[in-house]
């Protein structure tokens, strides 16, 4: 009896079950056949016969996987209809050869609703439009090799199964956007017109994993700050930034800033780094890789000395440390950055002095370098008003602003000095020092005039006169005698 129960009540508990993992085995099973790894391709020997009347066929072995061939818009919903696909066909494998389409509006394939594996290539499509219906389940999606230009941004939000994208071989200029969380593997390989700052969003939108990274490059529009030619940048590259973005130094910004070509290597990008109003007492250690400009305006640093002695330092070529009590610029000497760099802004500082001659050689050379000094208050003296104020009329074009530098021990700037006013007490006491020169030339003559005169007394007479006469004898005497 009991026996008899127990089996009612496990058909009761299993047979309904049972039911429903049949119809889930037959299609995954199926398409665990017949799409292999993640997404589903065919190869052309699988595109119906050119002698058969429907354009698309389901797979022989496979019917929840369709292949539709050369096709033209009309000629694929025709396909898609004569194969039993678009109707209550179920369908979650499809992939369309060469489609000529001007435009694919991914919003005809909403009655495609088991859709998992979309693989459309080798085809020539212009744009895609539209947005893929919201209860869509497409997981992998294939446009490769269509030259496809645009992509309307909001054309995939709704796959959220979407784990594979393939990009390749199209004409894009940016990455549209898709679903926000989980983990996309994207490919955008050999898209000649991917732009890097695109791409640079896409990463800051979505966590993107990429397939074929080492075939896949983007390139820096002519605009792109000062650099005026475009070059394609290895898109390793540019994860390497946006990871650098993502923790740059503590309390800093770090940002792409330019790019830097040597022939013969592959271009890199080099990186603004900005750490400015952090109340920091001294420079910021090590710098990160490929640092360009450094910006910490708006602290208390008080030296510039890591500049001689700090590796990371070396390719820096922009230095802003406005706003700082930074109080020499010496440390500078004989550093790198003197000798390469572009812009030095040390507005609002505490320098005393500027030494100019170690700017002399580097900015006779080259006049695309900018000194920033003013706000500074030197130590003004005859010397600043004649050397300095004609060093800073005649460097006006790299010192744009020499007309606020002032004077810490006067009320003026070092361009308004007068030398003449200023040198003047100076002159007085080189002139007293030619006083005393004087006197003690005419006191020499004297004393060899004396002393002419009293040979010539003791020569005549015999006698020495006053004051030699009443000399004590000195130990040194004999040698006279
Ligand atoms: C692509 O399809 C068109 C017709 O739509 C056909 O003329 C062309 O030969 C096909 N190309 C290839 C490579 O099969
Ligand atoms: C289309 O497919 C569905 C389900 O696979 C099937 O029920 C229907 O009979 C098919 N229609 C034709 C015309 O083959
Ligand atoms: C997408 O299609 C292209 C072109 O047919 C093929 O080379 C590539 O392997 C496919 N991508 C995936 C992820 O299957
Ligand atoms: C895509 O979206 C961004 C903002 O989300 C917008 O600035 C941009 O113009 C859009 N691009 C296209 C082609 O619609
Ligand atoms: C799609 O994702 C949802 C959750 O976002 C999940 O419940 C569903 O099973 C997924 N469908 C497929 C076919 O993977
Ligand atoms: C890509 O687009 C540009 C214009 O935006 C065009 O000059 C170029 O020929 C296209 N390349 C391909 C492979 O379609
Ligand atoms: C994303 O997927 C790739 C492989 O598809 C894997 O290597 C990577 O670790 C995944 N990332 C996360 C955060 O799951
Ligand atoms: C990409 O290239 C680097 C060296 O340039 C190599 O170490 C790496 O294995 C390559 N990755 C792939 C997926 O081929
Ligand atoms: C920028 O363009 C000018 C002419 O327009 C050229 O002389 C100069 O060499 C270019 N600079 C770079 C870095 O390509
Ligand atoms: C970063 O800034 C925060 C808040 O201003 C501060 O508490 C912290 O000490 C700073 N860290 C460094 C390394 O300066
Ligand atoms: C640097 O950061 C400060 C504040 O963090 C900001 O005000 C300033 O605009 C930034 N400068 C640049 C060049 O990005
Ligand atoms: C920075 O210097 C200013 C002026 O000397 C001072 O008021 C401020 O307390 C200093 N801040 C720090 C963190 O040392």
């Amino acid at each position: 009896m009991s026996n008899v129960r127990n089996v009612i009540i496990l058909c009761l508990l299993t047979v309904p079950s049972w039911c429903r993992l049949d119809e889930d085995m037959t299609y995954s099973s199926l398409s665990n056949n017949c799409v292999r790894e993640h997404c589903f391709h065919q190869p052309a020997e699988a595109c119906p016969s050119p002698e058969s009347k429907c354009r698309c066929q389901k797979l022989r072995y496979c019917e929840i996987a369709a292949v539709c061939c050369n096709v033209n818009k009309f000629q694929l919903t025709e396909g898609l209809a004569c194969a039993n696909i678009s109707g209550n066909g179920h369908v979650e494998a499809l992939h369309i050869r060469n489609a000529s389409l001007d435009i694919l509006n991914v919003e005809d394939w909403r009655k495609l609703k088991y859709l998992k594996y979309m693989t459309i290539t080798d085809g020539q499509i212009n744009s895609v439009v539209g947005e893929f219906a919201k209860h869509t389940t497409v997981s992998c999606l294939n446009l490769s090799s269509n030259g496809i230009v645009n992509f309307e941004n909001r054309s995939l939000v709704n796959l959220y199964n979407l784990t594979f994208l393939d990009l390749s071989h199209n004409n894009l200029s940016a990455v549209p956007r898709f679903k926000k969380d989980g983990n996309v593997t994207l490919d955008i390989s050999a898209n000649g017109n991917m732009l890097c700052l695109n791409l640079f969003d896409a990463l800051q939108r979505t966590e993107l994993h990429f397939s074929n990274i080492n075939n896949s490059f983007c390139f820096f529009p002519k605009t792109f700050h000062w650099f005026n030619s475009t070059e394609f940048v290895p898109l390793t590259q540019v994860i390497g930034i946006h990871e650098l973005r993502k923790d740059c130094r503590k309390n800093c910004t770090c940002e792409p800033s330019r790019l830097d070509i040597v022939s013969g290597k592959q271009p890199t990008i080099s990186v603004a780094v900005n750490c400015s109003g952090q109340n920091w007492i001294s420079l910021p250690t090590p710098l990160p890789a490929n640092t360009f400009a450094l910006n910490v305006s708006n602290n208390n640093i008080t030296t510039l000395e890591l500049f001689s002695s700090d590796p990371t330092y070396q390719n820096l070529r922009e230095l802003y440390a406005d706003n700082n009590q930074i109080t020499s610029i010496l440390p500078l000497e004989g550093s790198q950055f003197l000798s390469n760099f572009v812009i030095l802004s040390l507005r609002n500082n505490k320098l005393k002095s500027l030494p100019t001659y170690i700017f002399s050689n580097i900015l006779d050379r080259n006049n695309f370098r900018y000194l920033k000094l003013g706000l500074n208050k030197l130590q003004c003296d005859c010397n600043t008003a004649k050397l300095l104020k004609v060093w800073l009329l005649t460097k006006q074009k790299n010192i744009p602003d020499y007309e606020e530098i002032y004077c810490d021990n006067m009320e003026t700037k070092v361009i308004s000095l007068n030398p003449s006013k200023l040198c003047q007490t100076q002159q007085d006491w080189t002139d007293y020092i030619y006083y005393i020169i004087t006197v003690e030339v005419i006191l020499l003559v004297g004393l060899i005039a004396k002393v002419v005169y009293d040979y010539c007394v003791f020569k005549t007479s015999g006698y020495l006169p006053w004051p030699a006469s009443k000399m004590p004898k000195l130990p040194c005497d004999w040698l006279c005698e």
